[in-house]
């Protein structure tokens, strides 16, 4: 036993209770220097080692031990103030009025605290108001007008004193430097600047391909790029500002009754604020905003990490008053987070259809955004060396949307002593053929082809997929079992399967075996564009397989098109036609094809429908995007096609115009950047009118 569990044990009650209080002590300032840490990395260096979902843990601890232990409290606890010193290369700016935080409510038992406490407040049990709002994942900034004129912008920084970031600030699209319609005198407006999603994504594309810093999130992007010391970057980075309510204002300024009374007049004003914006009559509503908004954010074309209640009737907010550094009467309603820490344990080296090999990060499972997340896709062994990441290391995982997890960064102060390099293999971890990256590619593939099982696998799961073949009942198991034990080397064999070979295979009866083979049967009727988008030609699509399908209506001309042909078709690029051309000239290739042909597999040919040169729209290129209120997306791009318009999958500068139905969401905010015309439901339909296309 050692000296101090020896200590520890001792009878006496109240040595205990000491050493149990300098333990407590101990973990205060343990918890202090850690939060002062994550501050300084997250406000000054705009580079956050943990998750926000660590921090707000931390944090909670602390003020746990400081409710408890009031003597714990340091002037210079992070409970205190919030953020850190601005960096000194700004001019400093004090706030005439403090730039607050807000408190946080992580469930919704929490949520419904806060109300309650609310009305205990005000003494009343009367049902509050709140204005609703989304809780933008940006930086916070204080922008001063004084008749009309942006004269002033600053961060956040302390709350007390920020930076003077004004250079920067002018260069924002959307923040207007006059003021149009009745503004006061003076006033100051406060709202987030923050990066749109799209904007986010272009950024780090252009980055990373430079090889120069990504961002970990559109937060820090927002961040750093507010606190560039030359506005001319500040310029070229896609930036938002939008604003959630107003700081001090001159007294010829009318102060309406409410908060939602104030964001109509800042929006007269000619200032962005949320769409998004609803008046909550009690609690029941609010948290129906809470819970809409969550369902929604996936789908907003900028990120939130939830939402903020804030009590609407502005005498009420002023008997409630402040607290150290949040006001009484609002709050921040979290979402989960998505964004979590974990241990990397391993990487797995998985190889796709087209030989491709995808590290994957198993991890130590973590719940991030309400699901366990057990891995985590690596990408290439350039994002390897890019994260610097090693197995053993703690890492930040992310999950948004739909997307597939992502490890965004490494927390390298927790990196272990063993912690162990990730070998990239030169050689095909299942068929043991050579590894080659192709230069100026990522990728690295497997050059067994059709040898590798593992490819085999993919290539017959694809061909039988539902947007392919569709051959029901045939799963992912089944086909492991028939290339694994041999039955079949390569699509074609499909169609010779017998009832005796499927019926012999583990957790087949002769009844499902019998459905297999119907279902074969069945997928035999197919069309020209589903066999093309099953052989799983690199990068052709089912956008791509119709296209081809309807502009040269046979097989046997796509078979023996040159690259110039193709490069005719809609959706087909370089890269695209070169791999189709390449894809025909393998013998093998068209020996599977007959094969196939042989085994009875055909379509209805069908006339070609290429859109003739003298076609009215002819040159054209659109994209459509949202929920059309007349017809689905599928119909509205085949009577763009018989235009003569060409349809692609997003808007660039070459776009010339942007067909947007109702949620329309980051490629009409694009659109918008980038000037692109944009019709809504009623203009595509006077379009098509007026070009003699009468839909019903
Ligand atoms: S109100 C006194 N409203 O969240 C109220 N803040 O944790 C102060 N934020 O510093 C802020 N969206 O950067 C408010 N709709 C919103 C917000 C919002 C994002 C940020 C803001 C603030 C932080 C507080």
């Amino acid at each position: 036993m050692s000296q101090q569990d020896d200590l520890f044990s001792a009878a006496d009650p109240a040595a205990v209770s000491v050493s149990e209080q300098s333990k407590t002590a101990q973990r205060a300032e343990i918890l202090r220097n850690q939060l002062n840490d994550y501050n300084h990395q997250y406000y000054v260096l705009d580079n956050p080692t943990v998750p926000d979902a660590e921090y707000d843990r931390l944090l909670r601890e602390l003020q746990d031990i400081e409710r408890e232990h009031p003597e714990l409290k340091t002037p210079d606890s992070p409970t205190q103030k919030v953020g850190a010193m601005p960096l000194s290369a700004f001019e400093q700016v004090a706030h005439e009025m403090a730039m607050l935080s807000l408190d946080n409510a992580m469930n919704a038992e929490e949520f419904a605290d806060f109300y309650a406490r609310v009305q205990k407040q005000l003494n009343t049990s009367d049902d509050i108001e709140f204005a609703c709002e989304p809780k933008l994942d940006g930086a916070a900034v204080s922008i001063l007008y004084e008749n009309g004129v942006l004269v002033r912008a600053a961060t956040r920084g302390d709350g007390q004193t920020g930076e003077n970031i004004t250079q920067n600030v002018r260069t924002i699209k959307n923040v207007p430097l006059k003021l149009v319609g009745d503004y006061p005198q003076r006033v100051e407006v406060r709202g987030e600047v923050y990066m749109p999603l799209d904007g986010f994504e272009a950024y780090n594309a252009k980055a990373l391909a430079a090889e120069e810093k990504v961002f970990a999130n559109p937060r820090n992007a927002a961040a750093g790029s507010l606190r560039q010391l030359d506005s001319k970057i500040t310029a070229k980075r896609p930036l938002e500002f939008c604003s959630y309510g107003i700081g001090v204002v001159s007294d010829d300024f009318d102060m309406p009754e409410s908060l939602s009374g104030i964001f109509q007049r800042v929006k007269s004003w000619g200032i962005k604020i949320n769409d998004e914006l609803t008046v909550a009559k009690n609690l029941i509503e609010a948290q129906a905003f809470y819970d809409g908004l969550g369902e929604k954010r996936h789908s907003l074309p900028y990120e939130i990490d939830g939402t903020v209640f804030k009590v609407n009737n502005l005498a009420l907010q002023q008997q409630l008053g402040f607290v150290a550094r949040a006001p009484r009467w609002a709050i921040a309603y979290k979402f989960p987070a998505v964004e979590e820490m974990t241990v990397l344990e391993n990487v797995d080296f998985q190889v796709g259809r087209t030989g491709a090999i995808t590290p994957v990060a198993r991890l130590n499972p973590v719940k991030v955004a309400g699901v366990v997340v057990s891995n985590a896709t690596l990408h290439n062994a350039d994002e390897i060396a890019r994260l610097d990441v090693k197995i053993g290391d703690t890492v930040i995982i992310r999950r948004a949307g739909d997307v597939i997890p992502q490890v965004v960064s490494v927390v390298t102060d927790r990196r272990p002593d063993n912690a162990s390099d990730i070998i990239f293999p030169n050689t095909c971890p299942v068929c043991d053929s050579d590894v080659e990256r192709v230069e100026g590619e990522a990728v690295a593939r497997c050059t067994g082809g059709l040898v590798c099982s593992a490819q085999r696998k993919e290539a017959i799961k694809h061909f039988v997929s539902r947007k392919a073949l569709d051959v029901e009942g045939l799963g992912d198991k089944l086909i492991d079992q028939l290339v694994e034990q041999d039955l079949i080397h390569s699509v074609d064999d499909l169609f010779h399967l017998t009832l005796e070979q499927l019926a012999g295979l583990e957790r087949m009866a002769e009844k499902s075996a019998q459905n297999v083979l119907d279902a074969l049967e069945q997928s035999k009727q197919t069309t020209l564009g589903r066999f093309l988008y099953a052989l799983g030609i690199r990068e052709v699509g089912t956008v791509t397989a119709n296209n081809l399908a309807s502009y040269f209506g046979f097989l046997q001309w796509i078979m023996v098109a040159d690259k110039e042909t193709l490069l005719a078709v809609n959706d087909v690029g370089d890269i695209v036609a070169s791999h189709i051309v390449n894809f025909f000239a393998e013998a093998h290739n068209r020996n599977i094809i007959e094969q196939l042909k042989l085994a009875g597999i055909q379509w209805p040919e069908q006339e070609p429908v290429t859109a003739a040169d003298d076609a009215p729209l002819s040159g054209k290129v659109a994209v459509i995007t949202g929920t059309l209120a007349s017809m689905g997306r599928d119909q509205a791009k085949e009577y763009l096609e018989q235009l003569g318009v060409k349809v692609t999958g997003s808007v660039s500068k070459k776009t010339d115009f942007l067909v947007a139905g109702e949620k329309a969401g980051s490629k009409l905010t694009k659109a918008q950047s980038l000037d692109v015309e944009v019709l809504d439901n009623d203009a595509f339909m006077a379009l098509l009118a007026e070009h003699g296309i009468e839909h019903v």
